[in-house]
């Protein structure tokens, strides 16, 4: 069957054998956008975080019909240029370790700062948690995720 979807701001028309396939594998799998991971596909670690209108959700427990006529963001579209508040803060603080939770971690950041501009410790630490990093990045995400809240309020965002 044939589909279409917004995402990153462009319709994506593919087909698809299976209508139950996780958006995470329709995402890197049929439209090649690899930037967004998996691990355990049972929407417990985060690495799939994606945007759907504007707000983060797990892309291995949700299928195409799900996200019928939301408007979707990965990784590959949350900035052209890696300007996003979120991604220049995981830079400054050279966050990421291994790197393949750092896609989920920056949308689930990206998507509560959209919802909580100016979070203090707490409710980062509350939000960031259902993410896990198996590395030891997690510190350096709480400090990049208050840091991003600066960057963004120091731009006006
Ligand atoms: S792969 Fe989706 S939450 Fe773990
Ligand atoms: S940086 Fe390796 S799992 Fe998080």
């Amino acid at each position: 069957m044939t589909y279409q979807l917004s995402i990153n701001g462009r319709v994506r028309e593919f087909d698809l054998a299976h209508a139950d396939t996780p958006l995470v594998f329709v995402l890197r799998e049929t439209l090649g956008l690899t930037g967004t991971k998996y691990s355990c596909l049972q929407g417990l670690c985060g690495a799939c975080t994606v945007h759907l209108d504007g707000s983060p959700a797990r892309a291995c427990r949700l299928t195409v019909e799900d996200v019928a006529g939301m408007d979707i963001t990965t990784i590959e579209g949350l900035s052209e240029d890696g300007s996003h508040p979120v991604q220049k803060a995981w830079l400054e603080g050279q966050v990421a370790q291994c790197g393949w939770c750092q896609p989920g971690q920056i949308m689930q950041a990206a998507g509560f700062l959209n919802e909580v501009p100016k979070p203090d410790l707490s409710e980062i630490k509350a939000a960031m948690d259902g993410n896990i990093c198996r590395c030891g990045a997690g510190p350096r995400i709480i400090e990049a995720v208050a840091r991003a809240a600066e960057i963004a309020q120091e731009a006006g965002q």
